[in-house]
């Protein structure tokens, strides 16, 4: 059949297979069921025969149906989609409508019980695929790098505001589900091509390279979806080193990470010294720590091998391995490099645990230019600049009932990044006066005066306490 992705595209949209369509046919119980990897209540949701829940079946569930009448079953076998034994009919790939209204192509699920994943696994668009597109800018981008594309999902996010996409992969099965992912979610144009890290694009520039890599730290590259085969945490280190390498003047690069704790060592040493010395300024951020122990269960149970004759073995091994480097936690995060063109980039490592603003893409680019200014103002500069209070700053002052002082002030954010700041007084009230009227230097001159302060000391103190609020985002500096 001539362009079946695009017949097939246009047959799951009439059918309402879609995100909607599916979460509302499934409901919660199913779907959380499913989130658990329990599948029994999705099935019962879809067991009448109608062609959405067919459809849920066979593509997302992986359950084999009867032969829809509607459904041109031997072009779909043709293309690789689907299969048929004993007038049955079943998926030969996981087919997911994705967030952006496209559709994700990979290889079936695998759940407890199932036979063991290939090495050359394509994992299907999952929590991680949603968290690296969430964080990544959503500045118009020229030439875009996937690098590591796997089923293409980050390229759905991208389509609409890349010039030019190259997406490449180092598993050529990957290559192949991607291409039928963009053309079932009609994108078309993307320069795909097979490799390792940088090699397929050597010479190359990009305003944007994203990337979800095969972070996994594991004692052997079992699964390429997920472990690269470097040593430890050594492909996450090599990205973030090569990356700026690839970059356009103004350039960015956003990548999820994983990275070693280990004894005797700041994690914040270790992932920072990878961006030491790039050139790039760079934002690192920790959303999570796990144990040795909760880690090699994770991804045991990622590949659906608890339960399996395996199971202790290659726990036990994963541990002992982690044993023998000394590793205390792994840390997951995010990696920010920007090509700000500063000959005094600064890099900001830092924990992040409580709930953010999503998307992060939609103000990042205001995170790294409030690190970046922070960083290269000088003290008089300050002094002479017009401070604003970001939106969504508020005040809590907490203390003794009756007492004529607050104990405590804290500013905190209610958008973006939503951080607390414990501040002093001086930084309090300029947070009720900074809307961008007046420089810093007279207002800290009339704070002076108001609180019974030196106004010479509190010029040479004020910056030094201003500074994290200005890199953190509470105050901008004014350009108006
Ligand atoms: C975690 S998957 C990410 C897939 C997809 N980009 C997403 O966001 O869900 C990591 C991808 O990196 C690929 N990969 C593994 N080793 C690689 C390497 N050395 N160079 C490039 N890609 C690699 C894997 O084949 C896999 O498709």
């Amino acid at each position: 059949m001539r362009d079946l992705p695009a017949r097939l595209r246009e047959l799951l949209l009439e059918t309402g297979y879609t995100l909607d369509g599916v979460r509302e046919r499934l409901g919660t119980v199913a779907a959380t069921a499913l989130a658990r990897e329990e599948t029994t209540p999705a099935l019962r949701a879809t067991r009448d025969g109608d062609p959405l829940g067919t459809l849920i079946r066979l593509w997302w569930l992986g359950a084999p149906v009867e032969a829809p009448d509607w459904l041109p079953v031997d072009p779909l076998v043709e293309a690789g989609l689907l299969a048929v034994q004993d007038g049955l009919v079943s998926a030969k790939v996981h087919l997911q409508p994705w967030e952006t209204g496209g559709y994700v192509v990979s290889d079936r699920k695998v759940r407890p019980g199932d036979p063991a994943l290939r090495e050359d696994h394509v994992v299907g668009a999952g929590g991680a695929s949603a968290n690296l597109a969430q964080l990544v800018s959503r500045r118009p981008a020229g030439r875009v790098l996937d690098l590591g594309t796997g089923c293409g999902v980050q390229v759905l996010h991208l389509a609409e505001r890349a010039r030019e996409i190259v997406a490449t992969d180092v598993n050529r099965r990957a290559l192949r589900m991607a291409r039928l992912s963009w053309a079932l979610s009609g994108i078309d144009g993307v320069d795909a091509r097979q490799g390792s890290l940088f090699e397929p694009v050597e010479g190359e520039r990009f305003d944007l390279v994203v990337s979800n890599p095969p972070f996994v730290i594991s004692p052997r590259g079992r699964f390429t979806y997920r472990e690269s085969g470097f040593e430890a945490d050594g492909f996450c280190h090599d990205l973030v080193r090569l990356a700026p390498r690839f970059l356009s003047q103004g350039g960015t690069c956003q990548l999820l990470a994983n990275w070693l704790h280990v004894e005797g060592e700041d994690w914040r040493d270790r992932v920072g010294g990878w961006l030491a010395g790039t050139g790039c300024d760079g934002w690192v951020v920790q959303r999570d720590v796990q144990d040795p122990a909760e880690y090699a269960e994770l991804w045991l149970r990622d590949a659906a091998e608890q339960g399996t004759p395996r199971y202790r073995e290659l726990y036990d091994d994963w541990l002992g391995w982690f044993e023998a480097m000394k590793v205390t936690g792994i840390g997951f995060g995010w990696i920010t490099l920007h090509d700000s063109g500063s000959l005094d980039p600064v890099v900001r490592v830092e924990e992040l645990g409580q709930r953010v603003e999503l998307p992060v893409g939609g103000y990042v680019d205001e995170v790294l230019a409030s690190v970046g200014v922070a960083h290269r103002l000088s003290d008089e500069e300050l002094l002479g600049a017009r401070l604003v209070l970001a939106e969504g700053v508020v005040e809590e002052r907490t203390g003794p009932p009756g007492a004529e002082d607050p104990s405590r002030i804290v500013l905190r954010q209610t958008r973006g990044l939503c951080r607390t700041a414990r501040v002093g007084t001086v930084e309090a009230a300029l947070a009720g006066v900074c809307d961008g009227d007046y420089p810093l230097g007279p207002l800290l001159a009339a704070i002076a005066e108001l609180t019974d302060q030196d106004a010479v000391d509190l010029r040479v103190r004020a910056p030094e306490a201003l500074r994290p609020l200005i890199a953190e985002g509470f105050f901008h500096i004014s350009t108006a």
